[in-house]
C-alpha cells in the first residue's frame, strides 16, 4: 500500500489543531500506520528540507520547524501522497481552497499547519528520516 509522511507543524501543535488534523486524515479514510512527536533539531531540519537550504527563506523555515514540537506521521492509502495534498490544500494558505486543512486554518505559507511527502521518492526518504522500520505498524484497519 502506498505511504507518505505527514507531518504536523509547530503552528498546528501550538494552535491546539493535532486532533482536527488527524481526524480529518481518519475521516478521509486513510490509516495512520505511524506516529510520534518530536522536536526537530538543526540536522534532522536540514536533512528533511535539503532541497530548500539555499532558498532565501530557509533561515525562516529552519527557525519555526525547530521552534517547537511536531507530529510526524506514516499514512497509508490508495494514492495517499496525491490525496493527502488535496486534503492539505496549496502550500500558501491563501490560495487554498476551502474545505481543506491549509485553507480552512492557515494564514502564511511560512506556518501552514502540515506537510506532506510531494512525491513517493520524497515518501521514502522522508519516512526513513523520521521513523525506524519497525515502528511502522502494519495492521488492517476496518472502515
Ligand atoms: P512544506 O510542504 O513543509 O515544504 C517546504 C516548506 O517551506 C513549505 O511547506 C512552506 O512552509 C515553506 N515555504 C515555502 N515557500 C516559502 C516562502 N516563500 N516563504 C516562507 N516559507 C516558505
Amino acid at each position: 500500500m502506498e505511504r507518505t509522511f505527514i507531518m504536523v507543524k509547530p503552528d498546528g501543535v501550538q494552535r491546539g489543531l493535532i486532533g482536527e488534523l488527524i481526524s480529518r486524515i481518519e475521516k478521509k479514510g486513510f490509516k495512520i500506520a505511524a506516529l510520534k512527536m518530536l522536536k526537530i533539531d538543526e540536522e534532522l531540519a536540514k536533512k528533511h528540507y535539503a532541497e530548500h537550504i539555499e532558498k532565501p527563506f530557509f533561515p525562516e523555515l529552519l527557525a519555526f520547524i525547530t521552534s517547537g514540537p511536531v507530529v510526524a506521521m506514516v499514512v497509508e492509502g490508495d494514492g495517499v501522497i496525491a490525496g493527502m495534498r488535496k486534503l492539505m490544500g496549496k502550500t500558501n494558505p491563501k490560495e487554498a481552497e476551502i474545505g481543506t486543512i491549509r485553507g480552512d486554518f492557515g494564514i502564511t505559507t511560512s506556518q501552514n499547519l502540515i506537510h506532506g511527502s510531494d512525491s513517493p521518492e520524497a515518501a521514502k526518504r522522508e519516512i526513513s528520516l523520521f521513523f525506524k522500520e519497525e515502528e511502522i505498524i502494519d495492521y488492517t484497519r476496518d472502515l
